[in-house]
């Protein structure tokens, strides 16, 4: 490769320094561009319009010299014709880029041969074959956007997906060109010790000035999303490992010195990771170095680059003291899904960003496989479950619901990255479990063979997917590709009729599926959907259905729904029967049926699908909390009945049970799962309903929650194992509850934890008690109230001092102030003024400002519109920073249309304000246009 360079030109690796200080010599003018080509008059790009691009690259060879003002890019591409396609010109993106020089085969580019605007540069007609050099200039520094290459902490990295590479040099930065790289970094050795990019390092060495240099050669051709850099001082824990083939395979997780004793459990889960893949799916390491790199400015959890998959902080870094157990299982489950890209992402790619599901809802199945199987047992898989289905109730319905809804596989978008959103990765995760439920384990891995069988090395389409599970089990799913193309959640209704004299059972099934954003009328899905049937001792009865066939003869049966009505009819049932329908959540659809109360206790008591037996619950509350929310509104009293106290005793002291899974059961829909069941939302009704209900529940519960509370605790070594966690969640839990019925005997209970707690989990479980306690002493328990608030105030004050040096924790001190019911809006802007406080870091920025318009409900629908207010003056500030993190925040007023009217008029008083404010980015336009758009 060296060679090539020296022969031509010999700019690229050929004595750089000269050639750096030839590019930057003041006499050189960038290339003026255009401006009046920029009408941005239409944004919107739709998939319809795909076509392939006119020229395919081979190789692509970078040069960087780094450095935060002015760091220069050389790129020699070769480029061949793609005779298939009908445009002649060679079309290149480029953003915030200083064009220096360009050259096509070794000749200086006529001014006359291109035309350049803000986003891309074209070549007139280039012949077929062509040898493109392109000289950039950016400034690391100056990009506070985390996307494209930039600086954090003084070390340089990059974010190219999805279209960043553009940011560093002009390219078909699109996934369906891939290339071959190989990158040449040179940088002050003093300053960045440490020079990575993708693949395999195959040489380093001295320059002058005391620079140094490192060149990274990618063996597998890959589109430029998946291109990184990284450079700085780090260090690294490195562990060899041999892989099924006997290959080895050298490990290493870089982070900043001093969070080496941070990076084992990092280590440990990327190992599994690799194992499991190599048992589950037949995948290998396809490289001879595999490189996790922690930074702590980064916009979202992690990145799969190629061989180099860059993290977030809050995914690496562990130990006791500073990660809950929420941040070990988060951890294994983000190493792994970067992990599993590189067969579902990296090796098979996407055509189009359209297609983004393809990789990103395939990688959530398979993360979510890999955490639950690392639990192994069949509980601890339901308590995964249950966690996957809550996100998606509380994120993706809502999403799909509002202005945002879009399917799968989106037909337009503005900006591309307001589309990685909860619909394609937890629904597309979804979708794809629905594969796996209707072709069974076998027959799903047989589609996975195909699939890399046909398309190992492509860019391809949804459609290429579905094909490879439909050929490898000759099913048809030609219906199934509605999942894809049509957007909202399907409601399915459930009739059900027994017949005791023909000893028959019938279930009829009713779907639809309400109107969204730019979709009114839709076809009915094909749906699985699991069911069981319950006899009055809570055992399952055998099933013998009519219309779909039980070769298994198991307990459950997936009935294939594909009508809008659809009617089954079961015999040989000798008793009444109660129904558990969609076992283990088998699709993301709204059931509808009117189970008895005592039907849901039954289930709830006895259902051998763990996940329905929580569903149960679930619902028993849910209508419970309806109830409750109509009587605050009203002024009615409000009463709980004992029936569900009882059921709730019942499941929190029946120790057969998994804490983690009693813990589940106790843990009440949220104030959004009970928004979303509303024709109006009320947050401060429902806020009042949920309350009461908590302090009902714990002032008849108060012996039971201290039993559990006793029986739960975990002395000794801290172990994040399903079980440990399960006990710490149940005890926390059952904390948090007896704050509610305050004696100052429990609030001492928390306050003791707090300060004795041995690791991260049982301190910030017993803060957030004491915190939470704190709002409501204030209401009905006023002597209370001042001492317990003066050793809450005591306790986050320790709580910061004590971990002032670590930020991941700092950002949990945020969080738990910013989604406490008694931070209100004055509160909040005090607390954006903390020296801690700052906007840039995403991290940072979302602990506090997330937690707050999105977990604070009744403060920030606060009747008089000031939340609103502060979330106006926030997306606009953040905007300036940071489009990507500016648009996730703009999404909380997503639901406006749906609350009471005051609230919606300053709600959409405050989606005006920052619709009309200057210098919108596409990212916030585009979500503040659709929320105000009819
Ligand atoms: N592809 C990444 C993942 O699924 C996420 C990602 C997409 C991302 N765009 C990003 C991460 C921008 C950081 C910044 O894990
Ligand atoms: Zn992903």
């Amino acid at each position: 490769m060296l060679l090539i360079f020296a022969l031509i030109d010999g700019i690229l690796y050929v004595n750089p320094t000269t050639l750096v200080e030839y590019w930057l010599a003041p006499k050189i003018t960038t290339i003026p561009m255009r401006t009046d080509t920029n009408t941005d008059s239409n944004l919107t790009i739709y998939r319809k319009d795909y076509t392939a691009p006119s020229f395919w690259v081979d190789t692509v060879e970078m040069g960087f010299d780094l450095d935060p003002k002015s760091t220069v890019v050389s790129t020699r591409t070769t480029l061949k014709r793609n005779t298939e396609s009908t445009e002649k010109d060679l079309i290149l993106f480029g953003e915030s880029l200083k064009l220096v020089q360009i050259r096509m085969n070794g000749q200086k580019l006529a001014r006359t041969a291109y035309e350049i605007d803000k986003h891309s540069l074209r070549i007139f007609n280039p012949p077929n074959e062509i040898i493109l050099d392109i000289e950039t200039q950016i400034s690391p520094i100056k990009n506070t956007s985390l996307s494209g290459l930039y600086v954090s902490n003084d070390n340089f990295f990059t974010q190219c997906e999805a279209e960043g590479f553009r940011k560093i040099t002009y390219f078909q930065d699109r996934p369906d060109v891939m290339a071959k790289f190989t990158v040449m970094l040179r940088a002050d050795k003093k300053k960045y010790p440490v020079l990575l990019s993708n693949g395999n390092l195959i040489e380093k060495g001295k320059l002058s000035d005391g620079r140094h240099f490192a060149k990274w050669e990618d063996p597998f051709k890959k589109p430029s999303y998946l291109f990184a850099l990284v450079a700085g001082k780090l260090v690294c824990q490195e562990e060899k490992i041999k892989l099924q083939s006997g290959r080895k395979a050298l490990l290493q997780v870089w982070v900043e010195k001093g969070n080496l004793d941070k990076t084992q459990h990092a280590m440990d889960s990327l190992q599994n990771s690799i194992f499991w893949d190599e048992q589950r799916f037949g995948l290998e390491l396809d490289l001879e170095r595999f490189m996790i790199v922690a930074v702590s400015d980064f916009n979202m959890g992690a990145m799969e680059n190629k061989g180099l998959n860059i993290f977030n902080t809050k995914y690496v870094l562990a130990n006791s003291k500073v990660a809950t157990d929420a941040d070990y299982a988060g951890i294994e489950s983000v190493v792994g899904h970067e992990y599993f890209h590189n067969w579902t992402g990296n090796r098979v790619t996407c055509r189009d960003w359209f297609q983004l599901s393809l990789k990103e809802g395939l990688t959530v199945f398979r993360d979510q496989e890999f955490s639950a199987d690392m639990i192994g047992t069949n509980s601890g898989r339901a308590v995964n479950r249950i966690a996957d289905v809550r996100v998606l109730r509380q994120a993706q319905f809502p999403e799909d619901a509002g202005p945002m809804s879009h399917p799968v596989r989106p037909e337009s978008y503005v900006e591309i990255n307001n589309f990685y959103s909860v619909t394609v990765y937890e629904k597309g995760a979804e979708v794809v479990r629905m594969y796996y439920t209707l072709l069974g384990h076998e027959g799903f891995r047989k589609g996975m063979d195909l699939y890399f069988k046909r398309h190992d090395g492509q860019a391809v389409t949804c459609d290429d997917f579905r094909a490879a599970m439909a050929d490898s089990s000759g099913r048809d799913l030609t219906q199934f590709e509605r999942w894809y193309s049509q957007s909202g959640t399907p409601r399915l209704k459930v009739a059900t009729k027994y017949d005791a004299a023909k000893q028959t059972f019938e279930m009829t099934f009713t779907q639809s599926c309400p109107a969204t954003a730019g979709q009114d009328k839709k076809q009915p899905f094909h749906i699985p959907v699991a069911v069981g049937l319950l006899n009055a001792a809570g055992q399952d009865m055998p099933l013998h259905c009519q219309e779909q066939a039980n070769p298994t003869d198991s307990t459950t049966l997936v009935l294939e729904i594909t009508k809008a009505k659809q009617v089954f009819h079961f015999t040989n049932v000798t008793e009444q029967p109660t129904p558990s329908i969609l076992r283990n959540f088998s699709a993301p659809v709204e059931l509808e049926m009117d189970y008895s109360d005592d039907q849901l206790a039954h289930l709830l008591a006895h259902d051998s699908d763990a996940f329905n037996r929580w569903e149960a619950g679930q619902r028993l509350a849910m209508r419970r909390l309806l109830k409750l929310t109509a009587a605050v509104q009203v002024q009615q009293p409000l009463e709980l009945d004992t029936m569900f106290i009882e059921a709730l005793r019942k499941t929190l002291n029946d120790s057969t049970l998994d804490a983690a899974f009693r813990e589940q059961v106790l843990t009440l829909p949220s104030t959004t799962n009970v928004a979303e069941q509303m024709d109006v939302i009320d947050p401060q009704a429902i806020k009042a309903a949920r309350d009461f209900m908590r302090s009902e529940i714990t002032r008849h519960l108060k012996a039971d929650l201290l039993t559990a509370y006793e029986n739960n605790l975990t002395p000794g070594k801290y172990s994040p194992d399903a079980s440990s966690t399960g006990m710490r969640a149940l005890k926390n839990l059952a904390l948090a509850y007896l704050q509610e019925w305050p004696k100052s005997s429990t609030f001492e209970l928390a306050d003791s934890q707090c300060a004795n707690a041995k690791n991260m989990t049982d301190r910030i479980g017993a803060l957030a008690a004491m915190v939470n306690a704190e709002i409501l002493t204030g209401g009905t328990h006023k002597d209370a109230t001042k001492s317990a608030n003066k050793a809450v105030a005591h306790a986050l004050k320790q709580f910061y001092n004590d971990f002032k040096q670590e930020a991941l924790v700092i950002d949990k001190w945020f969080m738990l102030q910013g989604s406490a019911g008694s931070t209100d809006v004055a509160k909040m802007r005090k607390l954006l003024k903390h020296p801690a406080f700052t906007l840039s870091n995403p991290n940072r920025a979302r602990s506090l400002i997330f937690a707050f318009c999105n977990a604070n409900p009744s403060q920030f629908h606060a009747a008089d519109g000031s939340g609103y207010a502060l979330w106006a003056d926030l997306v606009i500030e953040l905007n300036a920073i940071n489009p990507q993190v500016a648009a996730r925040l703009a999404r909380s007023l997503d639901r406006w249309r749906k609350y009471t009217p005051a609230l919606q008029e300053f709600m959409q008083a405050a989606l005006q304000k920052v619709a009309a404010s200057k210098n919108l980015s596409k990212d916030v336009l585009e979500i503040v246009t659709k929320a105000l758009a009819a």
